[in-house]
């Protein structure tokens, strides 16, 4: 009945755990929720007052399909400072979020026959949107490397088919960020073999001292013009609802991605538009450094308890908000008497018997892991972590 297209669709495994947490905490089971993919902190007053603003002034109808023009000055400025090359306001489009701002990519660069590159773990997202363009993702194991793309293994995987790679830093589920020689590595590849860079930079805002980040476009400036950029204001200003993200590459593909998406969606909400106008304002950076205050505090707590635990090992992570545990070590054994035979087992005994949710690592096309977010209250982290840590105590 339904087409056939949805069949390279599979439920983001970050949602479904979600909505089971959610479930389980309005039956009044005093689950802990480590699978949320946002900050529980509330966005910034300016941001609430500009949006409150914008109703009074009645901005109420469509704005250009790509955003008004503000935003996109704001933001090709932005990038323009970040990279140290000029953006115009044409080469950015407002996107609902960075989601469609990575499917709008995918459907106007990718088809059949090509094949695209994706780092793995991933963000559970870019395969399937991959899939859906008609190309063929292909994964670049980066276990062995301490989540670092190791270029000899990458070398190895290109091909004529070769149309892009799917960089993430920092990365969604393992919170690596990349090294500058990675990222010159991959530039000088992409230029030698033609393929594109979708460079998804969600979370270049919270970067953990004493770690640095950088743009793949700064470091090497010729590859601005095979180079997506690809960001959101949902996880700096703690607006994931808000649905505001935008996609930053050659104009005749923001121009493509225009046509694209005025038969999608057009703009992105008027009111969400001029809001995140108010985080661009210099008071905005004090509310970042607050969050990611909290955000490192939270992992140092987190780290602190897990480095008690046996058999879980971790590498750690230099930005974003995950946690991804290795757990290798315990698949295979048991928990009162139930065989935790593979990653899924594990996560539902976690929630079951510890009352905690994480997101198994086989959507992130890794099985042996959990993703864990510490973006929750300091005291959920703490309890959370002890509740793990007395059931693995029971695993033998
Ligand atoms: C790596 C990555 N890219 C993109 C997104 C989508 O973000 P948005 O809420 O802006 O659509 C997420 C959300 O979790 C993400 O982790």
């Amino acid at each position: 009945m339904l087409a056939n297209r949805m069949q390279l669709i599979t439920e983001a495994s970050t949602s479904a755990m979600r909505n089971k947490a959610k479930q389980l905490k309005e039956e009044g089971i005093p689950v802990i929720n480590f699978a949320a993919g946002e900050l529980d902190i509330d966005t910034s007053n300016e941001i609430k007052l500009a949006a409150k603003e914008a109703i009074d002034q009645g901005y109420n109808k469509y704005t250009d399909t790509l955003g008004i023009h503000q935003l996109r000055t704001l933001i090709a400025e932005r990038i323009s400072k970040e990279t140290e090359v000029t953006y115009l306001k044409e080469e950015v489009g407002v996107t609902v979020g960075a989601k469609q701002a990575l499917f709008n990519t995918a459907m106007v660069l990718f088809e059949e026959g090509d094949e695209v590159i994706i780092p793995s773990p991933y963000w559970v997202t870019f395969p399937i949107q991959v899939k859906l363009s008609g190309a063929t993702p292909v994964f670049l194991d980066t276990e062995k490397f301490d989540y670092q793309i190791n270029i000899e293994e990458l070398k190895k995987l290109i091909s004529s088919k070769t149309k892009a790679i799917i960089i993430n830093s920092p990365n969604n589920p393992t919170g690596i960020v990349y090294s500058n020689e990675t990222l010159e590595n991959i530039a000088k590849l992409a230029i030698e073999h033609n393929f594109w860079i979708i460079f998804d930079e969600c979370y270049n805002k919270l970067i953990h001292m004493p770690h640095e980040y950088n743009n793949i476009v700064k470091l090497v400036k010729e590859v601005k013009e095979r180079t997506i950029l690809i960001n959101s204001f949902s996880k700096a200003c703690a607006l994931t609802g808000w649905r505001v993200g935008y996609v930053c590459g050659p104009q005749p593909v923001i121009k493509a991605v225009q046509k694209l998406q005025g038969h999608m969606t057009s703009n992105v909400c008027s009111i969400s538009q001029y809001a995140v106008l108010a985080s661009f304002d210099g008071s905005h950076i004090g509310f970042i450094e607050k969050v990611k205050k909290t955000l490192k505090n939270r992992l140092d707590i987190a780290l602190q308890i897990i480095n008690t635990m046996e058999n879980v090992s971790y590498i750690e992570p230099q930005g974003a908000f995950y946690l991804f545990l290795n757990m290798q070590k315990i698949l295979g054994k048991y928990y009162n008497n139930i065989l935790i035979s593979d990653i899924s087992v594990l996560t539902r005994l976690l929630l079951e018997e510890a009352q905690i949710a994480v997101v198994s690592g086989d959507g992130f096309g890794s099985p042996i892991g959990i993703r864990l977010s510490y973006a929750i209250a300091t005291e959920d982290v703490r309890n959370g972590l002890y509740n793990l840590k007395r059931f693995l105590e029971k695993v033998s």
